[in-house]
């Protein structure tokens, strides 16, 4: 499906406006486990049960599209420990849910360079990309060692590649934008962050430039799909200009 830039929202029951596409940056694990007095990982364990639930509401909530930031490229910078924990957190999550999804209709997609990960969790990943493939309900993207940054140098070198082909002469926004992890992906209309922090800490940079942005305060591990239904009723009171006047 083609995306216009602007017209991707849906309209609900009752004439409120709905983000299609919704990104969440899951930030707060470590700190929701500080506050109990558990190691940081219990924290993370608790933050991929949310991710069920929220997958689980979406569809009701109007919401098509669901990317969720899981690790980033500097994420690296944390302990042995806690790297490992996390990366053995992501196989055990696909690979029990994988069952769950496709029944309940969910595609699934990475985002990120994935060169980097274990080659068991590269494998999965790409066994779930291809066994839910044909699942229409919900486009769960999951970005794992992601990083703008890094992503548009990885989408920079393809492009380059393509004009060196003769491909490609007089590069458009399009171009780059399909040598993106993201090709065919549209851009979110809504990203929230948990936890507090107000940064974007390299998420989407450009996918999000016209994005709206969330901010509140509840730690990932509290984040309930009632949260997420009450930041979606705000938005609805949003005007989106896309520059224009
Ligand atoms: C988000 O929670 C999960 C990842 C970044 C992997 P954090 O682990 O960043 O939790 P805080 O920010 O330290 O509380
Ligand atoms: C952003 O959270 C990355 C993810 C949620 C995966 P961080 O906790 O890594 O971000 P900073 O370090 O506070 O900016
Ligand atoms: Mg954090």
């Amino acid at each position: 499906m083609v995306w216009a830039r602007g017209a991707s929202t849906a309209v609900a029951a009752g004439g409120v406006t709905r983000p299609r596409h919704v990104a969440i940056i899951m930030d707060g694990n470590g700190r929701w486990a500080a506050e109990r007095g558990w190691p940081r990982l219990v924290g993370h364990r608790r933050g991929a049960e949310r991710v069920k639930q929220i997958v689980t509401a979406c569809p009701d909530l109007g919401v098509d599209w669901l990317t969720v930031y899981a690790f980033s490229t500097e994420n690296w910078k944390r302990s042995t420990e806690e790297v490992l924990g996390l990366m053995k957190i992501f196989r055990r999550y696909i690979q029990r849910e994988a069952e769950g999804m496709s029944a309940e209709g969910v595609r699934m997609r990475f985002i990120g360079e994935r060169s980097r990960l274990d080659r068991r969790l590269q494998d999965l990943m790409a066994s779930i990309e291809a066994r839910t493939a044909g699942n229409t309900r919900l486009n769960l993207t999951v970005a794992i060692n992601y990083g703008g940054r890094n992503e548009l140098l990885r989408a920079s070198a393809r492009l380059a590649e393509r004009i060196a082909a003769g491909e490609i002469t007089a590069p458009t926004e399009a171009d780059l934008a399909a040598c993106m992890d993201t090709a065919g992906h549209p851009d979110p209309d809504l990203v929230i962050r948990t936890s507090g922090e107000t940064r974007t800490s390299n998420f989407l940079p450009w996918q999000a430039a016209y994005s709206e942005y969330e901010f509140t305060p509840t730690l990932w591990p509290d984040f309930t799909p009632d949260h997420l239904a009450r930041i979606l009723d705000r938005y609805g009171l949003r005007e989106r200009r896309f520059g224009g006047a």
